[in-house]
């Protein structure tokens, strides 16, 4: 294989071929938006909500402005008191430890499985004290974590779980779906995750009647009717337009999870044979991983990401810096208290993913890094 000779410049996350297949969809979707003028809380929100709820096999769907919304407004519903304790993994987006500071809690910090990147549930047990409250598991990359363990540990001490499947959106795990696994499970619509609209948006999901109630009061500014404030809430609504482009989207999501399963099998296949140095995630029984970001360990990232930046191929890094190394969650964890998720955060380098990769475009990237890890 040898990148060299074509190198058209790629997307890292090709949104453009995404829309032009589902233009007709997209746009009679917002066309009718637009034509009912209903821009909060329109009819689209309600019927989002419902397909969604069934995708998910939850009973309630609660849209939200975005999936950190998502997450605060759970934690919210859980009435959490100043003290309160959070466990969550440090090997995520901000987001996730951001929202259980901003509902007054403290995270825990618990480290990751060095070869599935998401929080160690053996760990777990050790973190919980007399003011945990919940546990906060990541679907990182979009496999989600050991939510067996997980739920069964929650059980014995009396913790809700709110799964944070902002990247695991549409993986299954033991024939469930991810946003089905916990108390609550929350996810988002930014445009690049695997089910994303054209802003910000995202979604709570839970089968608990009351919860969903009180999410669906928080995201209204904490009404249970027409100015009646019967708890602090937010302004946390999702567009009626986002919400018409998720449907929109919907039309082959199917098919888009499907192929990014088949694109992530076979960037495994490739370059397990290429024998380029490069690890590969570790994807366990039972479960699948829906490559939000298309993640594998590298050495010498930095030079090896300049090398595939000069042969066409965009790269990422999901993420540089483990939240307890960021200053404002450091005082939460001891610096040394989570190895795995430090060593991780400095190999980790996410390829171009999405359902609308070639077969031929996925070749080329591989043909790259097996030179740019050539040296
Ligand atoms: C793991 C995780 N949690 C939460 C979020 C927050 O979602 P949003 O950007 O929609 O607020 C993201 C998105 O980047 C994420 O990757």
């Amino acid at each position: 294989m040898n990148a060299r000779h074509e190198a058209p410049a790629l997307d890292f996350i090709d949104l453009k071929s995404q829309y032009a297949a589902l233009r007709q969809t997209i746009n009679e979707r917002i066309q009718r938006v637009l034509d009912h003028g209903q821009y909060i809380m329109g009819p689209e929100v309600q019927e989002m909500e419902q397909r969604l709820a069934a995708c998910t096999g939850a009973r309630h769907c609660i849209s939200v402005a975005s999936g950190t919304e998502a997450l605060l407004i759970a934690l919210m519903a859980l009435d959490l008191k100043p003290g309160d304790e959070v466990i969550t993994t440090p090997f995520t987006f901000a987001a996730t430890a951001e929202t259980i500071v901003l509902a007054g809690a403290r995270p825990v910090f618990v480290d990751i499985e060095p070869d599935s990147c998401n929080i160690d549930a053996t760990k777990i047990e050790a973190a919980i004290t007399r003011k945990t409250k919940a546990i906060m598991p990541v679907g990182l990359y979009g496999q989600v974590a050991d939510m067996d363990e997980i739920n069964a540990i929650a059980q014995r001490h009396g913790l809700a779980v709110i799964e944070d499947a902002a990247q695991s959106f549409g993986a299954t795990y033991k024939g469930r779906k991810s946003g089905n696994l916990g108390t609550f499970g929350c996810t988002s619509f930014f445009p690049s995750k695997p089910l994303g609209c054209y802003g910000d948006g995202g979604a709570i999901f839970t089968s608990d009647d009351t919860l969903a109630q009180a999410c669906r009061e928080i995201r209204v500014h904490g009404q249970s009717a027409r100015y009646t404030h019967t708890r602090v809430g937010v302004g946390g609504r999702m567009d009626t337009l986002q919400c018409a482009v998720v449907l929109g989207k919907l039309e082959r999501f199917d098919w888009e999870i499907e192929r990014r399963l088949q694109l992530g099998q076979r960037y495994r296949e490739l370059i397990t044979r290429s024998g380029a140095p490069v690890h590969l995630l570790t994807v366990r029984p039972e479960r699948d991983c829906v490559w939000a970001q298309f993640t594998v360990f590298v050495k010498e990232r930095e030079a090896v990401q300049a090398r595939l930046k000069a042969l066409g191929v965009p790269t990422a890094v999901h993420y540089p810096k483990p939240l307890h190394h960021q200053p404002a969650y450091a005082e939460h964890c001891c610096a040394e208290c989570c190895p795995e998720s430090q060593h991780a955060a400095a190999r980790v380098m996410s390829l171009p993913m999405s359902a609308d990769l070639t077969d031929a475009q996925l070749q080329h990237v591989v043909s790259a890094l097996v030179e740019a890890t050539r040296g």
